[in-house]
């Protein structure tokens, strides 16, 4: 019989450890949304004790989903985290404490200064803590690829003692390779089965080398019963293992892995492209499963040997991914019914109907401008849409703008709106951005710093719309902005004043004067 793995997705708490992938709570919330529709076990929705922030931004994911998906969230070992994740995630119907603590020699000796004994003491402790405030605790043993296996064992052996109901076993640092971590979690596995059937143990593997896929599925084929991913692969460096990959890898090759996810693949690649709106991160193209060519044949050999059967050269279908419901061409005529589909299909939340008015207005605008409105147009009406709302929370908006180019004096003039006020300056730069940017910059009165300008071109048709992402850098922390427009330098004007109000929006940042 198949076996079921368990999939725990860290978007929310290791992927947006990448500078620059910062979510607001409205953008983690339709995550966490997107991530119940997509049938994941286990969210790990932040890091409470790092920020205000990052703990409201759990406390309101849980009462948006925590109703039907398990909600966990990470904790060092020590009480005040562990007290910040419970007091996060009590609410939710079935919550888990994660712990971690490192195992390998060079945490214990360069991180903590202690001796072995005493760091795994600290682990006993937190769990047996953990433990009289949840029954479900998750203990991850830091960087137990690189650990010594007897010293990694007793830790495991003792926090289960103490109390733990899952380990998980984190390839930190993307050290490990397939056949190496698979016999590691086999010899793991037999101990761990012998001493306590019911604990679960897990994996959470890093990309550094590129084979965060391969070490997962490895862990698998060798006993592991439950799985740490992200979409897109996003996390920390070079990331997590990619939950669209393994999943799919189970899937494709069910017949090898004799295992089985709850994932509702059709989701796989609505949810890939969330993230990389919400975040701005782009995949590349030729990433696997939700790449724009993982199912794309040029080759007139391959589009024969297709057109005879799809299986010459498929090995999964397009439509397994939800890839080919994805492309919407709506046009003015469409009508509501249609637009609200659209919008639903793409995971957000259209139940307030003067919202939904108010966004059909704006859709109608678009496709009276544009002709026709693709997936990505919508999108970005939303998002556009959602962050304007936050406008009225005093946030700042763009109320007009002037840009003049020329090889003298590349000018800017701009008029900000912020609830019932209004800014307005004119800057020289050494170009139309450079300008636009100085003089929104003196007018907000923050002293950011441009990291990172991106602009592409974000639909097919004439009319393209850009899309513009940037980067900026305040105190020290990295928030990035993001918008599109038919004009690009309005693009550009509204992804600068969305990063600021990222920075207005960020619970934890401690205001100029
Ligand atoms: O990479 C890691 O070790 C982690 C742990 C918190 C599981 O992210
Ligand atoms: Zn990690």
């Amino acid at each position: 019989m198949n076996r079921k793995i368990i999939v725990l997705d860290t978007t929310l708490r290791d992927g947006e450890q990448v500078p620059g992938a910062k979510l607001n709570v409205h953008q983690k919330i339709e995550m966490a949304q997107q991530l119940k529709r997509l049938h994941v076990d286990i969210i790990e929705a932040g890091f409470p004790a790092s920020s205000a922030g990052d703990f409201q931004a759990v406390q309101q994911i849980v009462r948006s989903v925590g109703d039907s998906v398990s909600i966990t969230a990470l904790a060092r070992a020590v009480k005040s985290d562990i007290d910040a994740v419970y007091e996060s995630i009590k609410l939710a119907q079935d919550p888990l404490i994660h712990i971690v603590l490192g195992t390998s020699n060079i945490h214990v000796e360069k991180k903590f200064n202690r001796s072995k004994e005493a760091v795994m003491q600290l682990g006993v402790d937190a769990v047996k803590y953990a433990k009289t405030l949840l029954p479900h605790v998750q203990y991850s043993t830091e960087d137990a690829s690189r650990s010594d296996f007897e010293y990694l064992w007793s830790t495991i052996e003792a926090v289960v003692k103490a109390g733990a109901t899952m380990i998980n076993v984190p390839d930190t640092v993307g050290y490990a390779v397939p056949e190496e971590f698979g016999e590691l979690i086999r010899r793991i596995n037999e101990r761990l089965k012998n001493m306590d059937e019911s604990v679960i143990l897990s994996v959470h593997c890093h990309n550094d080398l590129g084979m965060a896929t391969s070490n997962t599925l490895s862990a698998i084929k060798n006993g592991a019963d439950k799985i740490e991913c992200t979409i897109n692969g996003l996390g920390e460096r070079a990331g997590n293992a990619s939950l669209e990959e393994v999943v799919m890898g189970l899937k494709v090759r069910e017949n090898f892995y004799h295992c089985y996810t709850n994932i509702q693949t059709q989701e796989l690649l609505r949810t890939s492209k969330l993230v990389t709106y919400l975040t701005g991160l782009d995949v590349q193209v030729n990433k696997a499963i939700t790449g724009e060519n993982a199912f794309a044949h040029s080759s007139g050999i391959h589009q024969d040997g297709l057109l005879k059967d799809k299986q010459v050269y498929e090995i999964m279908s397009p439509e397994d991914v939800g890839a080919d419901s994805m492309e919407l061409i709506l046009t003015a005529r469409s009508g509501r019914h249609a637009f609200k589909n659209a919008v639903e299909k793409m995971g957000f939340d259209v139940s307030d109907e003067t919202d939904f008015e108010a966004l059909f207005t704006k859709f109608l605008t678009l496709a009276d401008a544009k002709k026709e409105v693709y997936d990505h147009d919508v999108f970005y009406l939303v998002t556009n849409h959602r962050t304007a709302d936050e406008g009225s929370k005093q946030l700042y908006e763009l109320a007009s703008f002037q840009v003049v180019s020329n090889d003298l004096y590349p000018t800017a003039t701009v008029k900000l709106k912020k609830g019932a006020d209004t800014v307005k300056g004119s800057a020289v730069g050494d170009g139309p951005i450079d300008a636009l940017y100085s003089v929104m910059k003196t007018l907000v009165g923050l002293d950011v710093q441009l990291k990172d300008y991106k602009i592409n071109s974000l639909s097919r048709g004439k009319e393209a719309i850009g899309r513009v992402n940037i980067r900026i850098q305040y105190q020290d922390k990295t928030y990035s902005g993001r918008a599109m427009d038919m004009d690009i330098l309005k693009a550009s004007a509204n992804a600068f004043l969305n990063a600021i109000n990222a920075i207005l929006l960020d619970a934890d940042v401690v205001q100029e004067e």
